[in-house]
């Protein structure tokens, strides 16, 4: 009787939400508690060779890579707390968005986008703990086309993707001989709805072939995760493994700035931990690694930005440069723009069955594994390489939990909630059409001197004309999709209800699907391009014009690459780490007179 009625299974479910709620701040308590005691370690009065700071898949890397040395001493500083092994079962990540655990930016109101959204803000989920936002993404993994970082350093002399791309990303995954050595596990899921195949037979029936999925080639292919036996997995964990004694990590400590002699030489870093401050000095070098905010945000508070706009603060400029520009996202749109005839296999009833757990704990598999995306697809147009859309496709929506928590996260407010998904009979399902090289450009610039206040983070979402045609394609291509043999077996619909705020317009005309992008305007939560290569760093990751301070993280990307990023922002840290070390990488065997390193191509 129970067992067949919705209404029961959202009950359990919030009553659940709400316990892991508890859950989480134990959990967050407890480590703070644990952080109170080793306060009693005298790590501060040591001298390090190099202060990494932050955690996240970037930070873990370097951190673990310039420790291989064990001469060298390594400190890495997290503002989170460490969190526990129950946080890795991956479908939790969606508990830990507005958590504890979650720094919870929003972006500033958009003025092209995010109309329909509550206050017109997009929310941005960044992890705070001991992994960094890999602790609550997606798992995807793709390294993103050739191309991409061809086009990163258009501007160096003999870059070859084989020899400065490719060995960087063979290092960080694991294969059958690197178990220990390398930084992250790549995987296939473990665990698919019983939709999963109509998908791929419709990217199929699209024309488009399979694809191996991490390339970004055009096709489709079931997703790669960063997995390790059905446990989500980051750069982190494997750091954790292999720690030894001259890798010293320490976590509720927020880096307020770093310490810079005659202006341009960073000797240390001012933190504070349970409301004390300390100085802690590195004499070979300061990494940032705090991410596509937290990076900026700390030059900036250094003095290291655009100089009217730390004028303005009354932070005195040491360094004009263009810190906290360039910021780019892989916008989208389009959840739950499909119903179903039938649900797939993989709803509340089978996250919330003791089965489900059971599976997860004994044998790594199941639902508790999912992903969420079950299958990518890449599509370039005729004359292109690049491909230029993504699809996402999760066999379910936000109306999945019947609007109980899932539209917080994204920011439905209770007007678009009653106004469109209440109103969707039967399931839903999403393909996400994503822009995967916008146009538009926006900027992370601070509110205060506090280092606690959040900076003002505006995306400018859709600024550019370019953006709201990709995703218009995006949305053709999603009917196209619709039109498959297999998606009709499923009895897939474009979802009929108008978008609130739309209402005016006709259905399924140009006009129409332009009201409703900038309505419903999402994040994919990709951001990049705030300390930028070229432009804030250089081919050495050292901030321009000092000396021993490197940034090494999402907001070295120049611009985003053609899928999803923290596998190209690993390649990145392996590349910086191998830098770092040796003073030169991979290419510099091949040296030319515009070589950041020319003195030291002799050192392999
Ligand atoms: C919901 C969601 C889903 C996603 N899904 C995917 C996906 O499926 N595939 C994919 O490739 N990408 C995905 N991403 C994006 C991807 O996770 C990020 O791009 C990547 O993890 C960023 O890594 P990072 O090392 O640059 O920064 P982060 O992982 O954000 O690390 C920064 C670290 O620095 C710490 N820090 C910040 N400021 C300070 C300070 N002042 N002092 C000390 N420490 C500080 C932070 O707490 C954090 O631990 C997703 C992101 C989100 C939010
Ligand atoms: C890049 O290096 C590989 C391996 O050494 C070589 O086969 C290839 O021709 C090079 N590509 C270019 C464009 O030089
Ligand atoms: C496994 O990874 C190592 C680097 O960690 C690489 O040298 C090796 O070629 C890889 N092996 C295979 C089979 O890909
Ligand atoms: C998937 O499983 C669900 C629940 O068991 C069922 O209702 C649905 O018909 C199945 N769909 C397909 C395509 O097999
Ligand atoms: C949903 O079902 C109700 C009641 O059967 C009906 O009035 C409504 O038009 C349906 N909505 C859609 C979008 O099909």
């Amino acid at each position: 009787m129970c067992c067949s009625n919705p209404a029961f299974y959202i009950s359990v479910y919030v009553l659940a939400v709400n316990l892991f709620g508890l859950y989480l701040r134990f959990v967050y308590f407890h480590n703070y508690f644990e952080c109170f005691a080793c306060r009693e370690l005298d790590f501060k009065d040591q001298a390090y060779d190099y202060i990494v700071v932050g955690s996240g898949s970037a930070g873990s890397i370097v951190a673990r890579r310039l420790a291989e040395n064990p001469s060298v001493k390594v400190l890495l500083i997290e503002a989170g707390a460490s969190g526990n092994g129950i946080l890795q079962i991956p479908t939790v990540s969606l508990m830990l968005q507005d958590s504890v655990f979650d720094w919870q930016y929003r972006t500033v109101p958009q003025k092209h986008a995010c109309l329909g959204l509550d206050k017109k803000v997009s929310h941005w989920p960044m992890g705070k703990i001991l992994g960094g936002t890999a602790m609550l993404n997606n798992m995807i993994y793709v390294r993103g086309h050739p191309q991409d970082f061809a086009e990163w350093y258009k501007d160096s002399c003999n870059f070859n993707y084989t020899i400065d791309v490719l060995p960087y990303f063979k290092k960080l995954e694991s294969n059958e001989t690197n178990k220990h050595k390398c930084s992250v596990f790549v995987e296939d899921m473990p665990f698919k709805s019983n939709l999963s195949d109509y998908f791929l037979q419709a990217g199929l029936c699209l024309g488009f072939g399979l694809s191996d999925g991490v390339n970004s080639e055009p096709g489709f292919s079931a997703t790669k995760v960063t997995m390790r036996n059905g446990q989500r997995w980051t750069p982190y964990h494997q750091l954790e493994k292999t720690k030894k004694r001259n890798l010293v990590v320490i976590t509720n400590s927020l880096v307020e700035k770093v310490l810079l002699k005659s202006n341009y030489e960073a000797y240390g870093v001012k933190y504070t931990h349970l409301d004390e401050t300390y100085y802690v000095r590195a004499t070979k070098g300061v990494i940032l690694s705090a991410g596509v905010i937290g990076s900026p945000k700390i030059l900036m508070l250094s003095g290291i930005g655009p100089k009217k706009h730390l004028e303005k603060l009354k932070i005195a400029p040491r360094l004009d440069l263009p810190v906290g520009e360039n910021l780019q996202d892989h916008v989208t749109t389009g959840l739950d723009l499909i119903t179903l005839e039938a649900p797939p296999d993989m709803g509340l009833q089978q996250m919330l069955s003791p089965w489900s757990a059971s599976r997860y704990f004994l044998w790594g598999e199941g639902p508790w594994t999912s992903p969420g995306c079950e299958s990518v697809g890449f599509f370039n147009s005729e004359d292109e390489k690049i491909p230029e859309l993504q699809f996402m496709i999760l066999p379910y929506g936000a109306a999945i939990d019947g609007g109980s928590y899932l539209r917080g996260l994204v920011g439905i407010g209770e007007r678009l909630w009653e106004g469109y998904f209440r109103r969707v009979n039967g399931s839903t399902m999403t393909v996400l059409p994503v822009v995967l090289h916008p146009k538009s450009r926006g900027t992370v610039r601070l509110k205060s001197k506090d280092p606690r206040t959040p900076p003002l983070i505006d995306p400018n979402y859709l600024a550019e004309g370019y953006d709201v045609d990709i995703l218009l394609e995006g949305i053709e291509l999603v009917k196209e999709f619709l039109e498959t043999p297999p998606m009709r077996r499923l009895g897939a619909k474009l979802n009929a209800v108008k978008f609130p705020g739309c209402e005016g317009l006709e259905f399924d005309t140009r006009p129409y699907w332009v009201c409703y992008v900038r309505h419903f305007t999402l994040s994919s939560y990709h951001p990049v391009g705030t300390c930028a290569l070229g432009r804030v760093i250089d081919e050495g990751f050292q901030v321009k014009g000092t000396n021993k301070l490197y940034v090494v993280d999402g907001s070295v990307l120049p611009s985003l690459p053609s899928g999803n990023p923290q596998g190209a922002i690993m390649m990145m840290a392996e590349r910086a780490a191998e830098i770092i070390k040796h003073h030169c990488w991979l290419s510099q065997r091949r040296c030319c007179s515009s070589d950041v390193f020319q003195d030291q191509c002799s050192c392999y």
